[in-house]
């Protein structure tokens, strides 16, 4: 199975953070935020990366993170999405590394507190389709919000208003190699972008979509100033903890 981190995007959230830099080099406590997600892959077992980056600052990435040698990888893989057209666009600049082989894609400014390996493997014997990952919030509608029935998912809905339960789609995804055909099916969304939520939908209609509900801690550190607040503070204790490396 190959990686794919998607650190594509402007920021605009952010700003006047993300005004000279990339919203995924800006600092969570002891790290800069891209190196969660390629971590967590690390953890995982995943030993073939690819970042796709974008913006003015793609060439800091390349010097931060060079072929990948402080996270025990002997290479990194880059590519650059133009202009910011959504998750599931820069999940297509990904279709030529993913050579037909399952992929998962964490998105760069999302952090979990816990391993996603099991979940890995458990996907590596399921026949076809996807997997995601839930987790319970008390603000859904700031996410991807899942409606489940049993041991199914039976829609997700983007950013709903008044969202249908409290499950939301952590921005970690599992594919099979079929991913890259639906994309291309996609229209862009009211927001112009191609959503992630879309090709996951696909999936849950063929009823090849299986999930897990994390029970570690998950937060996207990237879409406001308390989010990459709290973000530093909770790897802060992890770090104090000992649960994570200094
Ligand atoms: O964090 C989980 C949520 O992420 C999910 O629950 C939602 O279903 C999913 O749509 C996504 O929502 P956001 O609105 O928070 O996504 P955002 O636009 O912040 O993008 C998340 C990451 O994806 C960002 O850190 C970089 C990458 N990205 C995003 C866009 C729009 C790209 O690489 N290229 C892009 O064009």
């Amino acid at each position: 199975m190959k990686g794919i981190v998607l650190a594509g995007g402007l920021g605009t959230r952010l700003m006047p953070l993300t005004k000279v830099t990339n919203k995924h080099l800006l600092p969570v406590y002891n790290r800069p935020m891209i190196y969660f997600p390629i971590e967590t892959m690390v953890e995982a077992g995943i030993r073939d990366i690819l970042v796709v980056t974008g913006g003015s600052n793609a060439g800091d990435f390349l010097r931060l993170l060079g072929n990948g040698k402080q996270f025990g990888l002997s290479h990194l893989n880059y590519t650059y999405q133009e202009g910011e057209g959504g998750i599931a666009e820069a999940l297509s600049l990904a279709h030529d590394f993913a050579e037909n082989d399952r992929i998962i894609v964490i998105l760069g400014d999302n952090i979990i507190g816990g391993s996603i390996g099991k979940a890995v493997r458990a996907f590596e014997e399921q026949p076809s389709g996807a997997k995601i990952f839930l987790k319970r919030v008390p603000d859904a509608h700031r996410f991807g919000v899942a409606s489940i029935q049993g041991d199914r998912v039976v829609a997700i809905e983007e950013k709903p208003p008044n969202p249908k339960s409290d499950l939301a789609v952590v921005g970690i995804y599992m594919y099979d190699s079929s991913v890259f055909d639906i994309i291309t099916t996609l229209k862009p969304s009211q927001r112009g972008e191609l959503e992630i939520t879309d090709v996951n939908n696909r999936y849950i209609e063929t009823g090849t979509m299986t999930f897990d509900v994390l029970d570690c801690w998950w937060t996207d550190a990237g879409t406001s100033f308390d989010s990459l607040l709290r973000a530093s503070n909770m790897v802060a204790s992890w770090v104090k903890e000992g649960h994570i490396r200094a």
